[in-house]
């Protein structure tokens, strides 16, 4: 079900007037619908039912508090992939037994809070990163738990920047010299083999790369167990895409994802645990921005608006498609308009859509990006001494800021002037 939807000839959010929202948080603001976040993470969790399994949210993919205490107290894990993620999810009130801890880089510090919050496991990328948490974690006189991420070489087909599972992407151990690593692992004192864990990309929008990968990771599993290991976790990583309204094929659902994990894994006796970040979070946010100018240029027209690409970087970063809509309700016969959708930041690459045909709009009009509620907010930057935007959280007609618009004082006020310049 979709959380905003015209009513009265306004957008909403949920019962909540965008209108309104706008009013009285200003531009540019995320708007997230908890109702949508539910919806997004039972929508993997019941299609999991009668099976082992944990959806760990991808946080990453919106880490705002709020939205990790509301899928927490839903039964939610998380994957998280930094220290600063794993002290949030803390902050949240989130168990370190329902944190899986991923990510090529982990340094030592960081696996030092891991383990200090008790993790549930840590996804290892490399045997240099095995080495190193053996140390970490017999030096505090513990033992970490862990999964190796293995790479499948799948093409999940989705942008460059984004795939992850390809033996030339920096991801996993290469499937080849895994059984090594576990041996390896299985002669280390800090380290306690649980499970096996792949992830091979963002915005998949078919099964066929799963598929693939998913017989290899439960082939694997079969050899790890025959090796005397015991598997009990599998970890499946995230990443099944959404729509963003311009797609022709239609994106699968979570319930055909979970029937493919079903299918491949239900009869291996093994905790499933899944990371699906954008499928939770990207359809439960929108981008609120207020027209500055329509502006006319050489041979093309521009529409300005308030945000820019230090407020949602996707489209100047990955060429991304968000739907972008009027706020007030064009009439069915409202005239259109071909226009070049930008920002206020000095460069062309502060471009949201060329050539995009919208319904009129004019100066002072607000517009929605929709999609936004996963890689937006948390991508954001000052550039441009631009202050991070404000985020509000509706459920039915409730509204509230989860992250107030930031001050200039705060962002100029943390450069320092050396005293001897
Ligand atoms: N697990 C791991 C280990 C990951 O690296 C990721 C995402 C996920 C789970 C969640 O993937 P999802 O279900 O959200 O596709 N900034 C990019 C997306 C980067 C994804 C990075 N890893 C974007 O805006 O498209």
């Amino acid at each position: 079900m979709d959380h905003f939807c015209y009513l009265d000839g306004i957008l909403h959010a949920e019962q909540v007037s965008l209108e309104t929202v706008a009013g009285e948080y200003g531009t540019p603001t995320y708007v997230y619908s908890a109702s949508a976040f539910a919806d997004g993470f039972h929508e993997f969790d019941k299609a999991l039912a009668g099976l082992d399994h944990q959806v760990c949210y991808a946080m990453k993919a919106n880490s705002n508090q709020a939205i990790l205490r509301l899928l927490a107290d839903l039964g939610s894990g998380f994957d998280a992939v930094s220290g600063g993620e794993i002290a949030r999810a803390k902050a949240a009130g989130v168990d370190g037994a329902r944190i899986v801890f991923s990510g090529v880089g982990k340094t030592r510090e960081e696996m030092r809070l891991a383990l200090e919050g008790d993790v549930r496991q840590f996804n290892v990328e490399s045997e240099p990163e095995l080495l190193a948490l053996d140390e970490v974690a017999r030096s505090m006189g513990k033992k970490a738990t862990i999964a190796f991420r293995v790479n499948p070489d799948v093409d999940a087909r989705t942008h460059h920047k984004i795939s992850t599972g390809k033996s030339e992407n920096k991801f996993g151990i290469p499937i080849a010299r895994a059984r090594d690593a576990y041996r390896m692992a299985a002669t280390l004192p800090g380290i306690r083999i649980a499970g096996l864990d792949m992830h091979i990309g963002s915005q998949i929008t078919s099964l066929e790369p799963y598929e693939r990968s998913f017989a290899i990771a439960a082939e694997f599993l079969g050899i790890l167990r025959s090796d005397g290991h015991e598997i009990t976790r599998m970890d499946l990583g995230g990443g099944l895409g959404v729509a963003h309204g311009n797609e022709e094929d239609s994106v699968p659902s979570p319930a055909e994802y979970c029937s493919l994990v079903r299918r491949m894994f239900g009869k291996l006796d093994c905790e499933i645990e899944i990371e699906p970040g954008r499928r939770i979070a990207g359809n439960s946010g929108i981008l609120l921005s207020t027209v500055l100018y329509v502006k006319k240029g050489h041979n093309r027209s521009f529409l300005v608006l308030d945000a820019a690409m230090n407020d949602l970087i996707r489209p100047a970063m990955y060429d991304a498609y968000h739907e972008i809509v009027p706020v007030r309700q064009p009439a069915d016969e409202a005239k259109r308009f071909r226009v070049d959708i930008v920002g206020p930041v000095c460069e062309t690459g502060d471009t949201f859509a060329r050539g995009r045909v919208l319904p009129f709009v004019a100066a002072n009009d607000r517009v929605a990006f929709r999609t936004a509620g996963a890689y937006g907010a948390v991508m954001a930057s000052e550039y441009n001494t631009r202050p991070i935007a404000a985020e509000v959280l509706v459920r039915g007609d409730l509204s509230a800021a989860i992250r107030n618009r930031e001050s200039l004082d705060t962002v100029i006020g943390r450069d320092l002037i050396p005293t001897w310049l």
